[in-house]
């Protein structure tokens, strides 16, 4: 039976990847979270489809994770948690150094002393910065974050890298994420973040009615149609790249950083029309000026997962991640 631990379970990532592990034979699954973005509920949704072990634990409180690192001698942890929104990132960089480097280095650090041979880390297309030419982006595309959120997903990267280097027996699966949408196809779970600021929640909000406009920001992009192009990765297929690197890890396989998205992108334009035929609903569109800071294109080459692991992306249509998002958008209050 192979032990496994997943931090921020209760959050919008992670609950998916924790549905798809229940799935799998002889895993015993644990999770923790403090329901700083999570939720109860989603654990609750998670109990009525399989069995785990839940702890309210936050990685801030070092003793007890050292204390719960240590009695239960997990093989792989993946670590989601996290705070994740730029924009409070650049309000409050100390509280996001704190949560996602701090709490990380003290989870690394007992993992590492504690004999756990694979860590994965949930990072980020963030650690790319602005990229202005190179596309699609190359995991050894030069990382230049330029925000506190990408810098402190970056700061753990290099961490991982030097404590790999250091304690033979410590691999990492370091999986930067391009732009996740979609939720569970049986509609269980979904995207929920407090305050929402991904497109397709949002445009899905705007769809249902919850709110009145959905914004575009800037539309002199160097694009088909002048709007910001992202790589939207479906995340049922996100929680199978997360299973495919615990098999390429626990194969005995080398320490590696992985592109995680689909090798191409719609625009900020499309993926409004696309929400609007699927919803039948001709919403208010706005134009405002730019945002400092985004890029026009972010796309991922994910030659390396598709090559080193056995992941083949499965939803890789936005039709679907759309309907699947408005789906789940309609049964939130
Ligand atoms: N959603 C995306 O598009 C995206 C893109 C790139 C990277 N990521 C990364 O993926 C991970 C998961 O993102 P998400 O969208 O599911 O976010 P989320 O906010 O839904 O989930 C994060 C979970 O971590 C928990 N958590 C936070 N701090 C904690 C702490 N100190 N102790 C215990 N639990 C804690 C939260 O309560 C929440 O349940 C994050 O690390 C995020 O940076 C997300």
């Amino acid at each position: 039976m192979k032990k496994v631990l997943i931090t921020g379970g209760a959050g919008y990532i992670a609950s998916h990847l924790i549905k798809e592990l229940l799935k799998v034979d002889k895993i015993s699954i644990s999770v923790i979270d403090n329901f700083k973005t999570g939720f109860l509920k989603t654990i609750k949704t998670l109990q009525t489809l399989g069995e785990f072990n839940f702890t309210q634990l936050d990685l801030s409180n070092f003793e007890v994770v050292k204390q719960y690192i240590n009695e239960n001698k997990f093989d792989t942890v993946i670590h989601f948690a996290a705070s994740s929104i730029v924009s409070d990132s650049m309000k409050d960089p100390i509280n996001y150094y704190m949560n996602n480097t701090v709490n990380s280095i003290n989870l690394i650090k007992c993992c590492s002393q504690n004999g756990i041979k694979n860590f994965i880390f949930s990072s980020t297309a963030a650690v790319y910065g602005d990229i202005k030419s190179q596309h699609p982006i190359k995991e050894t595309t030069a990382t230049n974050p330029i925000n506190p959120y990408g810098r402190s997903k970056l700061f753990i990267e290099k961490i991982l890298q030097d404590e790999s280097l250091v304690n033979k027996e410590f691999n990492f699966g370091i999986l930067r994420y391009f732009n996740v949408a979609g939720a569970d196809f049986e509609n269980k779970l979904g995207e929920c973040h407090e305050p929402e600021t991904h497109l397709i929640p949002l445009v899905a909000k705007v769809a249902l009615g919850k709110i009145d406009s959905i914004s575009i920001y800037g539309n002199d992009y160097k694009t088909i149609d002048g709007t910001c192009i992202r790589d939207y990765i479906h995340v049922v297929d996100l929680a199978y790249a997360h299973i495919e690197v615990i098999n390429y890890l626990e194969a005995g396989n080398n320490s590696d950083i992985f592109n995680c998205g689909y090798g191409h992108g719609f625009s900020v334009k499309e993926v409004i029309h696309e929400m609007k035929n699927i919803s039948n609903n001709n919403f208010l569109v706005k134009k405002e000026l730019r945002r400092e800071g985004d890029p026009d294109i972010l796309i991922a080459d994910n030659k390396k997962i598709l090559k080193k692991t056995n992941w083949t992306p499965k939803f890789d249509d936005l039709k679907l991640i759309c309907s699947t998002a408005l789906k789940w958008e309609n049964t939130l209050i």
